[in-house]
């Protein structure tokens, strides 16, 4: 599902990149915490702990993605595995974080339990259905061209990235906002393979094409020049006794 890194990034890695100080500010990240990245991808939440000075480690099942963040991140401990396997001893970090990544295991709650097993705090996020406005738009297309654009994935909501957590869990909404030079850079972003968006473009013809870029830009608004798109995002986090 995950293309190229570059396309990733110009699809996806620009909303992360402004999520991962919000997310990182909420998960009470500090100077000298041991911070582990899992589902890490092409690095928008690395580079934030690096940044910071934190971060210890970074998993991610994807090895492309592995490839690159250990030519990016050379001092980071890079592994190549998910998160429901966690390849650390127990209680090997102060705080474990998941950026986008929960909706995307196999099986969420062993990843969560594996999180709170090699560190004592656990913070995660996803985008919330309506309020990430970018796939909001594309989800709305699709729907409006009688594509179906499938069950949407799960921890997408406060009551879902709440349970998926537990009791105890403070849960907040994140914001973050984008902005596009015109639609053109919009439809380029999209259209460039990156994510379940992606591989739907890439299944259109030609003529498909056209009417999906046409009602996509009707579903913005039909923006005249730059415009700018808000990405909400849910976030959950939790320290065990
Ligand atoms: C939307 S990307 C988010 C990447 C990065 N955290 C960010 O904020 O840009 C989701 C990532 O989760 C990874 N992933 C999928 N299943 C996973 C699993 N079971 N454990 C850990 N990561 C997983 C994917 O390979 C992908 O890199």
């Amino acid at each position: 599902m995950w293309t190229s890194d570059e396309a990733y990034d110009r699809f996806m890695g620009r909303f992360s990149r402004k999520l991962a100080p919000v997310f990182a500010d909420f998960a009470g990240i500090e100077r000298d915490m041991r911070v582990l990245d899992v589902g890490a991808g092409t690095g928008a939440l690395t580079a934030e702990l690096v940044r910071r000075d934190v971060a210890s480690a970074a998993i991610e099942p994807s090895p492309q993605f592995v490839a690159a963040l250990r030519r990016r991140f050379p001092a980071v401990d890079v592994r190549e595995g998910a998160a429901e396997e966690l390849p650390w001893r127990d209680d090997s970090f102060d705080v474990a974080l998941a950026q986008l990544v929960v909706s995307f295991m196999r099986d969420a709650p062993a990843g969560v339990r594996e999180m709170l097993r090699v560190a004592r705090s656990v913070a995660v996020c996803m985008w919330d259905i309506e309020g990430m406005e970018m796939l909001s738009a594309i989800k709305r297309t699709r729907e409006a061209l009688g594509d179906d654009p499938g069950e949407d994935a799960m921890y997408r909501t406060r009551a879902e990235i709440g349970q998926l957590l537990g009791e105890g869990a403070a849960i907040d909404l994140l914001e973050v906002d984008e902005d596009y030079g015109d639609f053109e850079d919009f439809w380029n972003a999209v259209a460039g393979g990156a994510g379940p968006a992606g591989v739907w473009v890439s299944s259109l013809d030609d003529e498909q094409r056209a009417v999906a870029r046409a009602e996509l830009f009707r579903q913005l608004g039909e923006p005249d020049g730059p415009f700018t798109l808000t990405g909400r995002a849910w976030a959950a986090k939790l320290t065990r006794a």
